[in-house]
């Protein structure tokens, strides 16, 4: 069987959460890929609200297996936390959930890397969540890791001795204010690696491989979003690993010609949090009644988000470079109503009309050109039905699939698993 992709188009904060939970009675397996404990992925059932961090949104359906995936980075601190949670839900997470050994470890000094870097950068810091992604994958790269599968081995605490004696000097060598106490951080760090070393790791790609031969279905969960792809994101704003397509063959195991469908997520405006350009980012009332509707908060760090209207042009680039086959329009209930809803259609670029996403989408370099549209009243969050949808967002939603010849097959109107209109038949 193929492996499924699910991923987010924009800058994060999509909704991937909540599209897994409501496709996970389709798939046997759930995999995360890349990211780590930066992403949040929130789903809502039964009137109550859960956030996830590292483990795959499919945890709270009993059928499925979860999977962490070797390009993802594991705090176990954060892990230990996660399963408490699911512990106090009565989640039983301990048959349902692997690890690959091949998963880098974030270590307490990477989080504190993670802060004197970003201190150090002053004003042109990237707004970092600061839980230690980007020293994590640096050590991945730069081969001195710390890996789940490590654990297993007699001299790993000499290693994790080393390595964070390391991270110490290079602390000092910033020269910034980061007051810390690394004695409580390991007491904490090491208490929360016995609980990960209770869990089952297992050579994930041998798994994956096995499962894909005898059928098995599986839907790679994507953390983050396209634009914040290392490679394809608006670099040096974005977060260390690959968030698009590719990421899941590297961050699983899976070989391309081995991936099926491609589900895109998208919010039917867009919101990007920390620092970095965002060519249709509002400053004025319609952005803030976007944020203030849409609850346009981060799930890891509270910060509020900044939001803008729909950039087709970088979502335009966000499926091509992701070979997406089925779109996902989230948070569709958040634009009744405005009276008049603008979408990019393109951008002035050094005085010409681009349609493209170029090297520099800095305000200084590109200026977005609107299209309107008629916006409609109706409040969506108690629609079931494609047929109940206003006049008004049909028309949004038929030039959007127009524009990018995908089709968009889920329309979200509510955060909750019930508040998803499926616009015919579902591909997967
Ligand atoms: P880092 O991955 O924590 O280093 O953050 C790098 C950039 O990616 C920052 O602008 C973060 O705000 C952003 N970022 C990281 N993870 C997420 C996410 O899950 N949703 C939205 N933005 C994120």
């Amino acid at each position: 069987m193929a492996v499924d992709l699910l991923l987010g188009l924009q800058w994060g904060d999509e909704g991937k959460g909540k599209i897994v939970d409501v496709l996970t009675s389709n798939y046997n397996i759930i995999a995360r890929f890349q990211g780590g404990p930066n992403a949040g992925h929130t789903l809502v059932f039964n009137g109550k609200k859960h956030v996830l961090h590292t483990i795959p949104s499919g945890i709270f359906h009993d059928d499925a297996t979860n999977l962490v995936g070797n390009g993802v980075v594991i705090d176990p601190v954060i892990f230990k936390k996660e399963l408490d949670k699911l512990e106090e839900q009565g989640v039983d997470y301990r048959k349902s959930l692997l690890i690959s050994r091949k998963a880098h470890i974030i270590l307490p000094t990477h989080r504190l890397l993670d802060a004197a870097s970003e201190a150090a950068k002053g004003k042109a810091k990237i707004g970092s969540t600061l839980k230690g992604i980007g020293p994590t994958y640096m050590d991945k790269t730069g081969r001195n890791g710390i890996r789940v599968g490590d654990l297993e081995l007699s001299d790993w605490k000499t290693r994790y001795r080393n390595l964070a004696d390391k991270h110490e000097s290079m602390i000092s060598y910033y020269n910034v204010d980061i007051e810390y106490d690394l004695a409580d951080l390991e007491t904490e760090f090491f208490e929360a690696i016995k609980v990960l070393k209770s869990l089952k790791f297992i050579d994930s790609e041998e798994y994956i491989y096995q499962a894909q031969k005898s059928g098995q279905t599986i839907l790679a969960e994507g953390a983050q979003g396209s634009l914040l792809d290392i490679d394809f994101g608006t670099y040096p704003f974005v977060t260390s690993s690959n968030t698009t397509a590719a990421g899941a063959c590297t961050g699983l195991g899976v070989s391309p010609n081995k991936i099926g469908e491609v589900f895109g997520i998208f919010k039917a405006y867009t919101t990007r949090v920390g620092s970095g350009p965002f060519p249709t980012e509002l400053f004025d009332k319609d952005g803030e009644t976007m944020g203030r509707v849409g609850n346009e908060f981060g799930a890891t760090t509270g910060r509020s988000r900044r939001c803008g209207w729909l950039d087709l042009v970088a979502l335009k680039y966000a499926c091509q470079v992701n070979g997406v086959t089925q779109l996902m329009m989230m948070k569709g209930d958040v634009l009744s109503g405005f009276k008049t809803l603008k979408v990019c259609t393109a951008y002035k670029y050094k005085g010409e009309e681009i349609y493209h996403l170029p090297y520099n989408i800095e305000p200084e370099n590109v200026e977005p050109i609107y299209t309107e549209f008629n916006g409609w009243a109706e409040d969506l969050t108690a629609m079931s039905d494609a047929a109940q949808l206003p006049k008004a967002l049909n028309e949004y939603i038929d030039f959007l699939e127009k524009e990018l010849e995908i089709p968009i097959t889920i329309v979200s109107v509510g955060p909750d698993r019930k508040q998803t209109i499926f616009r015919g038949e579902l591909v997967s």
